[in-house]
């Protein structure tokens, strides 16, 4: 396991590289440390899935924008997933070639099309006919050719948390079959300044259930005849990412398992539908590998509950305050039997930094290092300086 004791002393990196009392040492201050070894064994993981399926990886870089994960994928041949110009020239930058980016989301700005367009990047996944619109524009006005391809929405009811569901037709994500229709035919009559690539989808995150792609592939088929009828044949067919991993523990078996099912489900569901499948992994890839430390500065006792305070909080990691979210949270030194029930809070001025509600801890004293699990994803990516705490530092394991 990638987090785990031996004895009274929490390890953490593949063959257990570093121990972590040994690491914190001479720490002040919260730290995200990554091993980027089980990164790239993640990724060639996923590859080695879908070794028989003409498909290509784009990185998802909202779940970590480090500059060493995106040369890290580069180098092992993959692409990337951008949602903002900020991330396309990140990646760009890391060495990710434009032909294998490709740019998500429902905002895209005229800045970040002339960008996306100018670099030649592989596809635009369009989510609204006025995003075509202002994609022909752009490029009539840099005289280049855009690739798109249409983000479908199959109004599936993902089972995740409801704030990182987006495949359902309420949503503001895709568009349902009749404006991609819309969209196409605007396209094709625009040769000169779009090209269509394909289709693309993108039902949520953190998505354990592997029915719910089973069944975004299904609703899909029947739009991939419609333009089939109409003439058009799509090149990519882009399935997103959201496949989850299990937070409540670090044993990775159930994950593998589940994730032969899923890899089963898209080979299936997938078939024929066009030449080369995409997917944008973000989570899978990145999240175990990363841990964040932080010192216990007090330790509170009320006649209601018991406050673990530690120097880092939901500046760092606000998942569990946003999506109830529960990361494992493992002190660094495993000091006797004696255990306490407690919150795990932050410096933060609300109630809302938290980092874990009544779990169970060995007891703890001030001064005491926690590991918090599975922090490489969408933790340092969506952290702040609120209060104006700085950033945490980042460290890598490299080799
Ligand atoms: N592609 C698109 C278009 C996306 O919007 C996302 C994530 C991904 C790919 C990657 O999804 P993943 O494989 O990482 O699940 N902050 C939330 C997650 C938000 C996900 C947003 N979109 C969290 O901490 O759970």
């Amino acid at each position: 396991m990638l987090l785990d004791y031996r004895g009274d002393r929490l390890y953490f990196g593949l063959d257990q590289r570093v121990c972590l009392a040994e690491f914190v040492e001479f720490l002040e201050e919260p730290l995200y440390l990554y091993d980027l070894r089980h990164f790239a064994r993640r990724y060639e993981r996923f590859q080695a899935a879908f070794a028989d399926l003409p498909h290509m990886i784009h990185y998802a870089v909202k779940a970590n924008a480090h500059p060493a994960f995106l040369r890290r994928v580069a180098e092992l041949g993959g692409g990337a997933d951008v949602v903002s110009g900020g991330e396309l020239q990140r990646a760009l930058d890391c060495g990710v070639p434009p032909e294998r980016v490709i740019f998500s989301g429902v905002g895209k700005s005229q800045a970040e099309l002339r960008l996306a367009i100018a670099s030649g990047i592989k596809q635009i996944n369009v989510e609204s006919v006025g995003e075509l619109r202002r994609i022909i524009a752009v490029a009539e006005s840099l005289n280049k050719q855009a690739r798109v391809a249409f983000r479908f929405n199959p109004s599936v009811d993902a089972e995740t948390h409801p704030y990182i569901a987006t495949g359902f037709r309420s949503h503001k994500f895709g568009i349902d079959a009749e404006a991609v229709m819309a969209c196409l035919s605007l396209a094709l009559a625009a040769p000169r300044w779009v090209r269509v690539a394909g289709v693309s989808l993108h039902i949520g995150s953190q998505i354990l259930d592997v029915g719910n792609f089973a069944e975004a592939l299904r609703n899909t088929r029947p739009l991939v005849a419609a333009m089939r009828a109409r003439g058009f044949h799509p090149a990519t067919f882009d399935v997103g990412g959201g496949f989850g991993i299990h937070y409540d523990t670090g044993d990775e078996t159930r994950e593998q398992d589940n994730f032969a099912r899923y890899a089963e489900v898209i080979r299936q569901g997938a078939q024929g539908l066009a030449d080369e499948i995409l997917f944008e992994p973000g989570r899978f890839l990145v999240a175990r590998c990363g841990i964040l430390l932080g010192r216990v500065e007090y330790v509170k006792a009320t006649p209601y509950k018991t406050f673990v305070i530690v120097n880092t909080g939901m500046h760092h990691l606000i998942r569990p305050a946003l999506y109830q979210a529960r990361h494992r949270i493992l002190p660094v030194v495993r000091r006797g039997e004696r255990t306490v029930t407690a919150d795990v809070v932050g410096p933060l001025c609300e109630s809302s930094d938290f980092l874990a509600q009544g779990i169970e801890l060995p007891e703890l004293r001030e001064g005491d290092w926690l590991a918090i699990a599975d922090a490489g994803a969408y933790a340092r990516s969506m952290a702040s300086e609120y209060n104006l705490h700085p950033f945490p530092d980042e460290r890598f394991i490299v080799e």
